[in-house]
């Protein structure tokens, strides 16, 4: 892959013991007329290649704007990062020039947003957005890059892609446009996806075929993948491991197999009981009661303790540090034995 040589950039090797993406106490406000809106709160996560990440939690609890800020495209004022570092290959991107981040954004790092679906451009051929990559980033001709987005297509799996590259995205269903959105995200061939609520719009079978995509052309490319979901039950099968966020914080983190099997916080031990099984049908599903926190005004202590059937008082007062449960595995609650142990 021909990359732009510049020496701020992150080098293709030699990042040492280093995960090739690192968020490392990360912070982000948002000064806002009504007050700081502190969005994300001291989060830290790392991703290697070839390795998937589901960042997990309800909505508002800080995974876009974290994604945002990895992406480094928060607008400026209003946001404001007072802490932390976003370490790719071992460069902090935070401290990099604009010039520099721009070889990153998009290239190195892409990322598939959260409206994808609307954000195709209603008046230009699927063909000709996705071939857009490489005239502007690898100045190639039009006739070259169409090919390009051909190939592009059949990659992503869209049928009769020769036949289908002229045709507009209202002409494509809702999982076929989700298919172009990822195919001009990977175009570049990006060092880490970060894909943002991939599915959401869509029904439950294409959901699943979305995912499967996303997993093949991970192991294709040895990508390092990050999905973002309000959803556990979508990223069982192909995530390595969660990260569980509330309240802008990360209150779990742990290798997929050892949360569904026993959740070590309240909050994703809530999560887990209220994805809909099959196999108990007819049961009335659960719902994590109360409201998520108001970010303006965060509960003192732990955040999630307004709405935890664990809460003892120091709950109320004492912020919970991540704790260690193994060398893979922490929870932000002093009650993690309990949840563990499921008493
Ligand atoms: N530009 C902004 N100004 C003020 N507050 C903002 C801004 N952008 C995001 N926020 C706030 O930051 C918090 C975190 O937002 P974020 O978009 O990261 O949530 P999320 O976890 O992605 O939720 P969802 O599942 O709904 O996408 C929210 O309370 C949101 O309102
Ligand atoms: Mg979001």
């Amino acid at each position: 892959m021909a990359k732009t040589k510049n020496d701020l950039l992150p080098s293709e090797g030699g990042f040492g013991n280093e995960p090739l993406l690192a968020v490392d106490n990360l912070h982000v406000e948002f000064h806002t007329r009504a007050g700081v809106v502190k969005a994300v709160n001291g989060v830290s996560y790392s991703l290697s290649a070839g390795e998937t990440l589901a960042v997990l939690g309800e909505s508002g609890s800080g995974k876009s704007v974290t994604a945002q800020a990895i992406m480094g495209i928060l607008d400026m004022p209003p946001a404001v990062i007072p802490k932390g570092e976003v370490r790719f290959r071992g460069t902090d991107l935070l401290r990099l020039s604009e010039d520099a981040r721009t070889q990153v954004r998009g290239q190195r790092i892409a990322m598939i947003f959260q409206d994808a679906l609307s954000s195709l451009n209603p008046v230009f051929t699927v063909g000709w957005q996705i071939s857009e990559m490489f005239r502007v980033h690898r100045g190639m001709s039009k006739r070259d890059a169409m090919k390009k987005a051909v190939e592009l297509m059949e990659r992503v799996r869209i049928p009769a892609a020769k036949q289908r590259v002229n045709d507009y995205p209202h002409q494509f269903s809702g999982g076929m446009r989700q298919r172009i959105m990822i195919a001009m995200a990977i175009a570049l061939d990006p060092e880490v996806l970060i894909a943002d609520e991939p599915t959401t719009a869509l029904d439950v079978t294409v959901q699943a075929q979305i995912m499967e995509l996303l997993a093949d052309l991970q192991r294709e490319s040895n990508m390092g993948l990050i999905l973002i979901t309000h959803d556990l039950g979508v990223v069982a099968d192909v995530a390595d491991k969660i990260a569980v966020m509330y309240g802008g914080r990360i209150v779990e983190n742990a290798p997929v197999h050892d949360i569904y099997k026993a959740p070590a916080h309240p909050y994703t031990k809530g999560l887990l009981e209220s994805i809909p099984r099959v196999d108990l049908k007819g049961q009335e599903l659960y719902a994590i009661k109360g409201l998520p926190p108001n970010l303006l005004d965060m509960p003192s202590g732990c955040a999630f303790n307004p709405r935890c059937p664990y809460r003892q008082d120091n709950c109320v007062t004492d912020v919970p540090p991540l704790h260690e449960i193994s060398g893979v595995r922490s929870s932000a609650c002093h009650y993690w034995r309990e949840v563990l142990d499921g008493s």
